[in-house]
């Protein structure tokens, strides 16, 4: 069977010994007759893909003692409301740190809660690829132009906008606690976790199949959540019992303990790093060289190294382009709807040979139609 080269934006490419072993063990799980998705959440062969993909996170990603690693549901987008839902008390205002579409979605949701302020907004008026107009996201703001509120409840970023392609660089200082959407940046690199007092991650862009969110979350502020919610949406619910209160989405679980053991076994987060930089580096380094051809938008030093976004200044080609990479074995490169253009998404998985494919044919499709 020939691989597709996926860059779709997630759920997204999953390494290949990943999927390799849970094809291996589909059947039969350990000897045990039946596939884990068969399993009982509360039995010992189950309990043990669970714990095992908690130890492995906490091991590659350096997770303090002081903090919970959970695995909810609901995606990344239950979070945008949850999150508020607790920590959002009346009389506080939360601030939220606007870099692309995501971050808009999440403090409408917040707003609907309680009091939002923006510490910063990038975005401006553009046209939409649909007609109409939206806003366009080309950076993240300098800690200079943040406008921090010291007493609010809590700061929220998207680290990476997956559709407008612009990613933080820096952890900006703050005084309040800092809370985080990785959802599509998680696990790309080290990242220090103790900046940060909760982070959030859907997991089907780095780490397994979607229907698995990932918290990771300083123990002293979960407790500080709200208590007069559904137990459900407690976060300290989940933190109390393992994230086992009811029962999770085991297979994705099992598939994101699959993923980690693939990420440990490639050298771990700083491997990750090396292999993600090169990648970037190469398809930005193909962009530029066509610069007048293709247009990379967003600002070089909030260059997304997972999302890599581009316009072609003659929107005639752009199915001539996908048909042309879609024969060449390339899929996932159309932008998102709300903006256009391409988008070629180079998470964890997806490897440098099928990058530099991409730009090997970028590179051709410039020269050719230049
Ligand atoms: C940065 C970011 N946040 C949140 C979401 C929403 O995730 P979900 O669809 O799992 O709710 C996405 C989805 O792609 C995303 O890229």
């Amino acid at each position: 069977m020939a691989r597709a080269k996926n860059f779709n934006a997630g759920p997204a490419a999953l390494p290949l010994e990943a999927l390799e072993r849970a094809q291996r063990e589909l059947l039969d799980y350990a000897q045990s007759g039946m596939s884990i998705m068969e399993h009982s959440h509360r039995g010992k062969e189950y309990e043990a893909v669970h714990d095992e993909a908690i130890r492995l996170l906490r091991e590659l990603a350096g997770i303090p003692d002081a903090y919970d690693v959970l695995f909810l549901q609901g995606g990344a987008s239950q979070q945008f409301a949850t999150l508020p839902m607790s920590f959002l008390p009346a009389g506080k205002s939360a601030d939220y740190v606007l870099t692309g579409v995501w971050g808009e979605k999440a403090v409408e949701e917040a707003k609907g809660l309680g009091q939002v302020r923006l510490a910063a907004n990038t975005g401006k008026e553009a046209p939409a690829a649909g007609g109409g107009s939206t806003r366009s996201y080309t950076r993240v703001p300098k800690q200079s132009e943040l406008e921090l509120d010291p007493a609010a409840a809590y700061v929220h970023l998207t680290t990476n906008e997956t559709i407008g392609g612009a990613q933080f660089h820096y952890v900006p200082e703050v005084k309040a606690p800092l809370v985080a959407d990785m959802s599509s940046d998680f696990l790309w690199k080290p990242f220090d976790v103790s900046k940060y007092a909760f982070c959030y991650a859907g997991a089907q862009k780095n780490l397994g199949p979607s229907g698995l969110v990932v918290v990771i979350a300083r123990k002293d502020f979960l407790e500080t959540g709200r208590k007069d919610i559904p137990k459900i949406f407690q976060y300290r619910t989940h933190a109390k019992n393992n994230s086992l209160y009811n029962t999770p989405p085991t297979f994705g679980i099992y598939l994101a303990r699959n993923v980690l053991l693939w990420i440990k076994e490639t050298g771990g987060l700083a491997a990750m790093e090396r292999r993600n930089r090169q990648k970037a580096d190469a398809l930005y380094g193909v962009l530029d060289k066509h610069a007048g051809f293709y247009v990379a938008p967003v600002e070089r030093a909030s260059r997304s190294t997972m999302n890599v976004v581009w316009t072609i200044g003659r929107p005639e080609l752009e199915e001539v382009l996908l048909g042309e990479a879609k024969k060449a074995g390339m899929v996932g490169l159309k932008g998102h709807r709300s903006v256009g253009g391409f988008r070629a998404s180079i998470y964890n998985a997806v490897s440098p040979e099928w990058v530099a494919v991409l730009t090997d044919f970028l590179d051709a499709f410039a020269k050719k139609h230049a």
